[in-house]
């Protein structure tokens, strides 16, 4: 398991680390978008190679040019490659690590709430392919990761909201009640819970890397929030990955009511919280065959006629691979527009 570092100078903290790690050369991969802005808390740490980090550019091609920018550089298994972005960044970075050469060392610094708080550790690298997300990856840990919140200063509102969506899973998946701050999220109210959320990862990732079992827990909200980020991306509207999750959050919050006796004024009350902080999603009747579809597409369900969630008996205690079948998920969705005033 990669180790977890918390510090306000991740340049410091990377020299230390690599002063003792003994490596030839250090690859240094940031987004061309915003590394200027992230330059200002990295500070002298310059590039080797930036990279457009666009979910759409998340393929292959952009793989390929990492992997040939590492060959001319004369990378060899002695390297290491350092990842700074937020989650595109991490999960291309980490596949190129994880390919070059059949695989060497890497670093992550996260640099967006999302990858700090899930992307960056657990080991999961991947590129999307015809538009199937993350279908191409491989589990390769990182050697460690830096994390430094200084860097959500510059991150606009609906990544630092994505990113919590995130956190407010792990607060359910580990039996604490997640915060709804009523005057908003500001980076204060979450830099201190980074650590906490983080942590809950790693335990989970360090009893199953593989998700052979206990790591698909992590995959609460993500079902339903796959297919409705999906819809709005069909849409033309792209929602951030988290603010698709916090729905799907709803909808399996409500599904654990229906079928695993989670306690529903309990469910009202968090859906609340959720309702107040994030934005909606749209989606009417009309669109349930298309969401069914997407959930029964997902990589997990392929050839089975009901669709797999991880749903909640309670906080604290997951329940894993629950089949819920089509009328159930209909009825549902009924419910989660009632609850969100879609
Ligand atoms: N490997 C995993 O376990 C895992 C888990 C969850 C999500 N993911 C993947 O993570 C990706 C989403 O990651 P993300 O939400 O971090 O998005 P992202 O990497 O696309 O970053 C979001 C945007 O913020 C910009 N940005 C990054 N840091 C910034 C900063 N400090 N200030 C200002 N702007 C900044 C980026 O340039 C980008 O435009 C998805 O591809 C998803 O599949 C992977």
């Amino acid at each position: 398991m990669d180790r977890l570092f918390f510090s306000d100078s991740p340049e410091l903290k990377l020299s230390e680390i690599l002063e003792l790690t003994p490596h030839d050369r250090a690859f240094v991969i940031m987004p061309a978008g915003c590394a200027s802005m992230l330059g200002e808390v990295i500070g002298n740490l310059s590039p080797s190679l930036l990279i457009d980090d666009r979910e759409e550019a998340k393929n292959m091609a952009s793989l390929e040019r990492i992997l040939s920018a590492m060959l001319e550089q004369g990378l060899t298994r002695r390297s290491i490659v350092i990842n700074i972005g937020g989650g595109v960044t991490t999960d291309i970075g980490g596949l190129a690590a994880a390919l070059y050469m059949r695989g060497i060392r890497y670093i992550n610094i996260p640099t967006t709430l999302l990858a700090m708080v899930d992307a960056s550790s657990g080991g999961k690298t991947a590129v999307d392919l015809q538009g199937v997300k993350n279908i191409v990856g491989a589990f390769h840990q990182p050697l460690a990761t830096i994390i430094t919140p200084a860097f959500l200063r510059t991150l606009p509102d609906e990544q630092l909201l994505s990113g919590y969506a995130e956190m407010v899973k792990h607060d359910l998946l580990r039996g604490a009640m997640p915060g709804f701050p009523a005057a908003g999220l500001t980076v204060e109210s979450v830099a201190s819970d980074i650590e906490q959320s983080v942590m809950f990862k790693q335990r989970i990732v360090s009893a199953d890397p593989e998700e052979k079992g206990l790591r698909r827990i992590l995959n609460l909200g993500h079902t339903a929030g796959h297919a409705f980020e999906a819809l709005a991306l069909q849409r033309g509207a792209p929602a951030a990955h988290g603010i698709a999750v916090a729905q799907g959050l709803v909808t399996a919050l409500v599904l654990s009511v229906m079928a695993g006796g989670f306690p529903s004024a309990l469910m009202q009350s968090i859906v609340a919280g959720i309702r107040s902080l994030f934005p909606i999603i749209p989606f009417g009747c009309k669109d349930y065959e298309e969401l069914l579809g997407l959930m029964h597409s997902d990589k997990k369900n392929q050839g089975k006629g009901s669709v797999a969630f991880t749903l909640l008996a309670a906080p604290g205690k997951p329940m894993e691979r629950v089949d819920i079948d089509d009328a159930t998920l209909r009825e549902a969705l009924d419910i989660t527009r009632d609850l969100l005033g879609i």
